[in-house]
């Protein structure tokens, strides 16, 4: 027998199965088949259905239904009836079902854990002690915002009726994370569960019944992409929020393209775990264990990618190995079980398949010595080392329990490598000096940084991506702007419908108006002599520039009259312009105070030059009076970006753990701005001021009328101290150059002000690389008026929200 300290040294444990009774009762009782939940009823089982297994034994649990295109159609009608209600019931009605349904999951959280390890196979540790808490806090979290909602988020409404599409990794957790804030915010939902993990959702379902929630608030339909995709292109669905694999998140971009839809997307990462010399390796080698093996590996911000710095690489693979030798995979539902199964067969191989690659390609493969079970899916936790960043397994998500280790020599090199992936979901920085991890967490591109932690979460600190890893925040208040619109007419948001002068001015109808008798400021000697030709450029790298083309093109007036020529930009000046746009990125961290500054010297000048911006809108049709309006619109809009350039703060989220959540909002990085045509100088400055307030680089395509106000810009951005290839200047045919600049996979985010065509295919080509758009689909803004022509939605715009969770007090 063995002595008490060989057991302590040995730690074997005796299985401590979790009794699952009850869950397979409650499968019993619905006969293990399931309807739809739609309008709040259940419908009988369809007549196309499909199994879902428990990945620990790949024996089958129940018949879910796969959606049809007709009842996709029927859950978006009960979801679009039930809004208006939902809505009107008021914040703190919402409040009390939010929180009943945050009570309710508490109540029932056992049968929850136990559900979801059932159809999943993550162990039972997990769902019991972190997904179904987290999905709780969900709950309550959101039923406070939907309380204050009034309050806090003024002059905003729900978007209205939201398709939900998730994952299986974490089935219950992400239905809470999309349910929860939409729900706060006055929307109805229709949610589709992934095929491989349906039943906790279908348990919510029954919950939402047990609660008295308004028939057709939230609707659950079962089913596989195919059903995915008929809500997706559904005509009455106004949002789409999505999690999952990057390629299905690429197919939902272009779905939606042009549709009007307003969409999340939060995709897939290579997140980098960033371990410098310093740091203490005991706690590093656990937090490695809660980075890659959590889940199986199956995190979309999965700590993947081990940046070691040199000196210490040897040690840690060293004490990683022991502790991959501790890890205990097998029955999910044994409470001692660190690593459970892998959801399906097609993911195994997916796992395999890459491993092989690993191996192939050079790389030094490891496992623990114990075998896995053999019945069910299982994988065993993998180390790779002698790993090349170029390899594909450094570069592609394996979404399985399989982790690379690559070295690093300074900070500079670790940010380097950390970067060097498309994607930009999470980093965890693992060092004893607080110094050295706040000088790295900002330059980490990524939605969400752990600095000595990872893998945490949190109803109150946003999460989501950069890059390709996607768009739009989940959780904190960050996560609501998803769930709303502003009410028309209110602050800084809500197109406005082309009325009065701006639909004059672009209709370009400028009839019965004498060019030269109305135009006092043009009346003046001088302009009876031929003018001294000016030949505008374009604008880059603050440099006047030819365009490469060697061509000019005419800018006309409203009546067809000549005003002048513009050089005609093509993809090579894109380009060049992107490429002086990155380079002068610096611009990102130039203190707010002097991006203010400059900003307030470049109204100044143009308060100069406010009579030659008259004169020049009065040559495209303009009243005296309103050129002069327009121009000291200008003026002051240029003062309103300059003031906010200092205080459009981010937040402190207070997560419940130890630390504290800084939620700040960074530039995106490099902007395409295609400016609209009314208010050509006033707009102008308002949709490419607040990219550059916020520290973005921005390139900027002019309306067909701008491009010679325009360069008459660049004349005071010259004067201004603001630095070359802050704010770039390409003229030419506007459309055609927008396609460029959205289809340019340099190119961070772009906002496109035209035409419902125009705006469709910039969202469409956006897709490649997964930049964020703005489009406004051909509604036009009344730009003078500043509740709608500046603010806050154009900031929101302009930025996105990383959130670093730093250790903090007891
Ligand atoms: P997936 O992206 O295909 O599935 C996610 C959800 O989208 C499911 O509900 C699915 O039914 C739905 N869907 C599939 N095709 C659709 C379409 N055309 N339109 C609308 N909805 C659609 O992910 P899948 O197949 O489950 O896993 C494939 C790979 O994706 C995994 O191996 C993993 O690498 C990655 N993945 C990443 C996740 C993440 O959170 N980053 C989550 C799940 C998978």
């Amino acid at each position: 027998m063995a002595s008490v300290p060989e057991i302590f040294q040995s730690m074997e444990y005796g299985p401590a199965p979790e009794a699952a009774g009850p869950a397979l009762e409650w499968l019993q009782g619905h006969g293990r088949r399931f309807g739809l939940f739609i309008g709040g009823r259940w419908t009988e089982p369809g007549s196309e259905t499909f199994e879902t297994l428990n990945p620990a034994t790949a024996k089958p649990l129940a018949a879910l239904t796969q959606a049809s295109p007709a009842e996709v159609d029927r859950a978006v009608k009960a979801a679009r009836k039930a809004q208006p209600n939902w809505w009107a019931i008021g914040g703190h009605g919402r409040a009390r079902y939010l929180y009943a349904l945050g009570r309710q999951v508490q109540k029932h959280s056992r049968l929850f854990a136990v559900l979801e390890t059932l159809d999943n196979g993550k162990p039972i540790r997990e769902s019991r002690d972190i997904d179904i808490p987290l999905v709780a806090r969900h709950f309550y979290h959101h039923a406070g915002w939907a309380q204050l909602m009034q309050r806090e988020l003024p002059g905003r409404e729900p978007v209205g009726v939201i398709g939900q599409i998730i994952p299986w990794n974490f089935p219950l957790l992400m239905l809470s994370w999309k349910i929860a804030p939409a729900l706060a915010m006055g929307n109805t939902v229709v949610l589709k569960p992934a095929e491989f993990t349906s039943l906790t959702a279908l348990r919510f379902a029954e919950l939402c019944q047990e609660i008295g929630l308004p028939p057709g608030v939230v609707n659950i339909i079962t089913g596989d992409g195919r059903t995915g995709e008929a809500l997706v292109t559904h005509p009455d669905v106004d949002k789409i929020a999505f999690t999952g694999s990057t390629e299905v998140g690429r197919i939902i971009r272009s779905a939606t393209a042009g549709s009007g839809k307003k969409l999340s997307l939060e995709l897939g990462g290579k997140s980098p775990f960033v371990v410098f010399s310093d740091a203490d390796l005991d706690s590093v080698v656990e937090g490695v264990v809660d980075a890659i093996w959590f889940n199986q590996g199956q995190v979309c911000c999965a700590g993947s990618r081990i940046l070691v710095q040199e000196g210490v690489s040897d040690r840690l693979v060293t004490k990683l190995k022991e502790r991959m030798e501790t890890l205990r995979v097998g029955d999910p539902l044994d409470k001692a079980v660190d690593m459970g199964a892998i959801i399906a067969p097609v993911q195994l191989e997916k796992i395999q398949g890459l491993v092989r690659k690993g191996e192939d390609e050079g790389a030094k493969l490891w496992q623990p010595s114990w075998s896995c079970p053999r019945e069910g899916w299982f994988f065993p936790p993998t180390l790779f080392t002698e790993v090349s960043p170029a390899a594909t397994i450094a570069q592609v998500e394996i979404f399985g329990p399989v982790v690379v280790l690559m070295t690093f020599r300074t900070p500079e090199e670790a940010v380097q490598l950390a970067n060097n992936t498309r994607y930009g979901l999470a980093a965890s920085v693992w060092t004893e000096s607080i110094n050295l991890a706040l000088d790295v967490a900002p330059q980490l591109k990524a939605g969400t940084v752990w600095i000595n932690c990872t893998n945490v979460f949190d109803a109150a600190s946003g999460f989501g991506g950069y890059r390709e890893s996607g768009f739009g925040r989940e959780g904190g208040r960050e996560g609501l702007r998803e769930y709303v619109k502003w009410a028309p007419g209110r602050s800084g948001g809500q197109a406005v419908r082309r009325s009065g002068r701006n639909a004059r001015r672009t209709a370009g109808s400028n009839s019965g108006r004498s060019h030269a008798s109305t135009d006092r400021l043009t009346d003046r000697p001088s302009d009876r002599l031929p003018p001294i030709d000016r030949t505008p450029k374009l604008y880059i790298a603050g440099k006047q520039t030819r365009p490469d083309s060697g061509y000019s093109m005419a800018v006309l007036d409203a009546r067809g009259q000549q005003l002048g020529e513009v050089g005609q930009g093509n993809r090579k000046d894109i380009r060049n312009a992107v490429e002086a746009a990155h380079k002068a990125s610096g611009w990102a961290r130039v203190t707010a105070h002097q991006r203010a500054q400059v900003l307030y010297y470049l109204a100044e000048n143009l308060a100069a030059r406010a009579d030659e911006f008259a004169r020049r809108l009065i040559g495209f049709g303009s009243t005296d009076a309103e050129a002069k309006r327009e121009v000291a619109l200008t003026v002051e809009r240029t003062f309103s970006y300059a003031a906010w350039a200092d205080k459009y703060d981010g937040a402190v989220h207070h997560t419940p753990f130890r630390n504290v959540t800084l939620a700040m909002p960074e530039p995106i990085g490099v902007m395409g701005v295609v400016a609209p045509a009314e208010w050509p100088l006033l707009s102008f400055v308002s949709t490419v001021l607040p990219g550059i307030a916020m520290g973005n680089t921005v390139v900027a395509i002019p309306s067909d009328l701008g491009p010679l106000l325009a360069t008459d810009l660049y004349q005071v951005l010259d004067t201004s101290d603001l630095p070359g290839g802050v704010l770039n200047i390409v003229t030419g045919v506007r459309d055609e150059l927008a396609r460029v600049l959205a289809a340019h996979d340099d190119v961070d985010g772009i906002w496109y002000f035209g035409n419902q065509e125009t705006s469709a295919e910039v969202e469409r080509l956006s897709a490649g690389n997964m930049k964020r758009t703005w489009v406004d689909l051909g509604e036009r803004r009344d730009w003078s008026d500043a509740q709608v022509g500046e603010g806050e939605e154009f900031l929101e715009q302009a930025t996105q929200v990383k959130n670093i969770w730093i250790p903090y007090g007891e």
